[in-house]
């Protein structure tokens, strides 16, 4: 029924397709032959029983990117070659620098990395097992996320077969893997110390994280188009602590410029650096906004004031999820459609929404301010209070521009101001 060469020759189905993944998952596919990503896109339409790549894209642009079918395209599109040990050189730095300076810097706190891109597993559940070889005994939280279920059902599972253990030195095997027939099974206390997420580095529904000792991040980022990569190095930058350390693949990084990290060259790698200290805001580079193609939408701020004031909330939120899809990296959309959703009485949604901008901008006055107020809301005055002092000190206009949202805060928390 469906050709790649036939339905695909148009160009145009296939264009809207790939801008659909660009825009949704911001994945960059021009690494990847067309002809191989049209065979994929024909495969999955005809999976689903698609009449047309027409319907298949339909399919896709109703479907949230956490549904079935984004699952199944998601696998089809990403790479998830891994093993463990992968880069002996980068083993022996994080083994023997970086993972004793952290934990020396940790000072008794458990130690927190986060393997972003992890695949099935092998990569995270190394560095738990250098961790475990330590002499420290010192706790350790380990995260290991990705885009993809397939490879994360996998990962927790914690089996593997021979291609994923060719550069694990037989002390190691011994130690920390079962043998069965056809695979290793990694032993359970190792597997317990990794927790897996699903997330979308370049997608909105990230779960906030902060404090970090170590993001390591190795082949995820050369997928990425350059606007993309700065922006997630920009995030990144925010979910360490001043002072915590990010390893990517060699290279990956090589030619971009106004990196927000300090760089440290060690023998076997370049690693970079969460400054300790303070950056002044303007230090922080603006990323350029990803994929030229997505229109530049019209002020979202006074569209969503106007549908504030004549109470149509529907098209406000349509507007700011529009928005979101588009500019994923983007602050404004989330606040100002938790703004429509608090109108609505809809706290946590306002919540929700508030949670994700500040994941993207933690020190987002507006989005502090705003989230003040759903503390308020909850009763927790304490917390509302705190989040008020931070978001007046992240304010960026004068004290005459507050937003109405203050008034309200300080109403709620009974006092006048300051
Ligand atoms: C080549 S593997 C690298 C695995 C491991 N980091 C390593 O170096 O061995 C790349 C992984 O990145 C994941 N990935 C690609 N794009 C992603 C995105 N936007 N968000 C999260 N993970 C992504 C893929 O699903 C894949 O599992």
């Amino acid at each position: 029924m469906l050709s790649a060469g036939e339905e695909l020759s148009g160009g145009d189905l296939y264009q809207g397709l790939r801008h659909l993944v660009s825009s949704r998952l911001a994945l960059d596919l021009s690494r990847r032959s067309a002809r191989s990503i049209a065979e994929v896109f024909s495969a999955q339409a005809e999976h689903h029983r698609c009449r047309s790549l027409a319907d298949y894209q339909r399919l896709l642009e109703l479907e949230k990117e956490d549904g079935p079918a984004w699952a199944r395209l998601i696998d089809q599109l990403t790479i998830a070659e891994t093993y463990f040990f992968r880069d002996t050189g980068q083993m022996e730095l994080l083994r023997n620098e970086l993972f004793p300076r952290l934990l020396r810097e940790s000072e008794g706190r458990p130690l927190r990395v986060w393997s972003a891109g992890c695949s099935t597993g092998e990569e995270p559940y190394s560095l738990a097992i250098l961790l475990d070889g330590l002499p420290s005994r010192q706790p350790a939280q380990l995260a290991g996320t990705d885009i993809n279920l397939a490879v994360l059902q996998a990962a927790r599972k914690g089996f593997y077969r021979e291609r994923s253990l060719r550069s694990t030195p037989p002390p190691i095997r011994q130690n920390y893997f079962i043998q069965h027939k056809n695979t290793w099974e990694l032993l359970p206390r190792i597997r317990d110390r990794v927790s897996f997420w699903p997330e979308n580095l370049a997608g909105a529904s990230l779960n906030p994280r902060t404090g970090l000792d170590l993001i390591v991040c190795r082949n995820v980022l050369i997928y990425f188009e350059r606007s993309l990569i700065a922006a997630v190095l920009e995030r990144f930058m925010h979910s360490l602590r001043p002072g915590g350390f990010l390893l990517t693949g060699h290279g990956e990084l090589q030619g971009l410029a106004n990196l927000p990290l300090d760089l440290c060259s060690f023998e076997n790698s370049i690693v970079y650096q969460r400054p300790r200290r303070v950056l002044p805001a303007l230090a922080i580079p603006t990323p350029p906004k990803p994929a030229a193609h997505r229109p530049v939408p019209p002020d979202l701020a006074g569209l969503v004031a106007q549908c504030l004031l004549q109470a149509d909330y529907a098209r406000g939120q349509a507007a700011c999820q529009k928005a979101a899809r588009e500019r994923p990296l983007e602050v404004m959309p989330r606040l100002l459609e938790a703004r429509l959703a608090r109108a609505q009485g809809r706290w946590s949604e306002a919540r929700d929404l508030l949670s994700k901008a500040l994941y993207l901008d933690p020190d987002h006055g507006p989005s502090l301010l705003e989230m003040a107020l759903v503390h308020a809301h909850e009763g927790d005055l304490r917390k509302a209070r705190k989040l008020r002092q931070a978001g007046l000190e992240c304010w960026p206009g004068g004290r005459q521009d507050l937003p109405e949202v203050v008034a309200e805060l300080d109403c709620r928390l009974g006092k006048s101001d300051g």
